[in-house]
């Protein structure tokens, strides 16, 4: 691993990624391609360790000839995947752009490696790689007593997000098993962390709740999701970058299942302990249940035995130290947090997702 590709660097863990593999794999040069739409922002690439081992490229990945052409001049020998649209609201209200991204996308990057690697062979096979960055929601919802998911689950996608990204997977299995692309895939659980844009449920929370803005709870809030620190996260691939075999798949996962509204409930004692004085403590004065998310999944869990066995990877972080460093962070960072706020279309989108969706306490 000496010239990586990363697709979606610009975004949350694609960023994390960068700032951690630069600042842990000095011998490593990184070319990130990012289309920077509403989710990617240069913002997240500010004091990066070591800057001249990163180098910005701004276009899309359904680019065919830019991507051939990135392969080619930096002589990529790994590609690590992240460019997607990652948000199962805005697939909800507009799938195209998620079928466009993830689907195409993959599949373009899929294309011009089988070219570069496979067809011209321009670097010896066994040095080669190709990394897709999934996620556990391909997997379906979980009734509460059912075991976690396991590399073996069944596909089983409920939103047109986690639908798209299913079919990426598939894209990605079929390149392995019929022309021999050397390829590894995670499936990860929820992140949260510094650079996450505040459209996610924990900066979201976080963000109104330092304004005094209502912390709109979906549905009851009885929905159970597994939560990983982004470090942890950037960690795992770089476990399976380096120790992974390839073909296989494996699951990270947080090792825990709060109820949405034991986090939410959670990020205001962190608020109300760090700010004593504000006059909106206790900050769960402002938890709103609102309308609930369509076919909204109940549940989801990881089993991350499999990496923990083989790769030797668990997570760092507990729940309680992760979202107080991250609370932490966002208190520190009102400058990233103004400058997001200013790009993309953030106050049109928050119009869009919650001016229907009522509420009450
Ligand atoms: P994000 O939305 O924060 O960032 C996505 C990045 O991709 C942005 O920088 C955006 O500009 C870029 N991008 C989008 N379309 C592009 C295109 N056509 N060409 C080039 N760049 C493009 O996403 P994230 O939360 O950092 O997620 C990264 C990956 O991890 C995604 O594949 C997502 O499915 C997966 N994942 C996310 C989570 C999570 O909790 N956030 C969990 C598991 C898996
Ligand atoms: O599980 C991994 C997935 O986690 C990733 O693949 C996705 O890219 C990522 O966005 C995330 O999906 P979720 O839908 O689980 O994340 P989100 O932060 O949008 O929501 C988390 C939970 O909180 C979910 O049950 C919906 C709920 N929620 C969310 C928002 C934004 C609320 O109750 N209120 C909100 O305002």
């Amino acid at each position: 691993m000496r010239n990586l590709l990363v697709t979606g660097g610009a975004g949350f863990i694609g960023s994390n990624f960068i700032h951690r593999t630069l600042t842990e794999r000095p011998e490593v040069r990184i070319f990130n391609l990012d289309a920077l739409t509403y989710a990617g922002s240069l913002e997240n690439l500010r004091d990066l360790p070591d800057p001249e081992r990163h180098i910005f490229v701004q276009g899309d990945i359904c680019n065919r000839a830019l991507v051939d052409r990135l392969l080619l001049e930096y002589n990529i020998d790994t590609i690590v995947h992240f460019a997607a649209e990652s948000h199962v609201d805005r697939s909800i209200l507009g799938p195209g752009q998620f079928v466009q991204t993830n689907i195409i996308g993959t599949f373009t990057l899929l294309e011009a490696a089988r070219q570069a690697w496979l067809t011209e062979k321009r670097l010896p096979i066994d040095q080669v790689r190709f990394h897709h960055v999934s996620t556990d929601e391909v997997f379906g919802s979980l009734a509460p007593l059912e075991p976690a998911f396991s590399e073996t689950t069944p596909y089983a996608p409920n939103s047109p997000y986690s639908a798209s990204k299913a079919s990426s997977d598939h894209l990605v299995r079929a390149y392995l098993h019929t022309y021999g692309l050397p390829v590894t895939l995670t499936n990860c659980s929820n992140n949260y962390g510094p650079y996450q844009f505040p459209e996610k449920l924990i900066p979201l929370m976080i963000l109104n709740a330092l304004e005094g803005k209502r912390l709109p709870v979906y549905g009851d809030g009885k929905q159970v999701r597994d939560w990983l620190y982004v470090e942890d996260h950037c960690d795992a691939i770089l476990a399976v970058l380096e120790r992974g075999k390839v073909g296989e798949t494996y699951n990270i996962g947080g090792n825990n299942q709060p109820f949405n509204i034991e986090i939410v409930s959670a990020i205001c004692a962190i608020l109300d302990e760090l700010l004593p004085e504000s006059p909106l403590t206790p900050h769960d004065q402002l938890i709103t249940y609102v309308t609930d998310r369509p076919g909204h999944d109940r549940r989801y869990a990881m089993n991350i035995g499999k990496i923990e066995r083989e790769l030797g990877w668990r997570p760092r972080e507990s729940l309680q130290t992760g979202l107080e460093k991250t609370v932490r962070w966002y208190l520190e960072h009102p400058e990233w947090v103004q400058a997001i706020r200013q790009t993309g279309d953030y106050s049109t989108w928050i119009d869009k997702n919650y001016a229907q969706r009522g509420g009450t306490k």
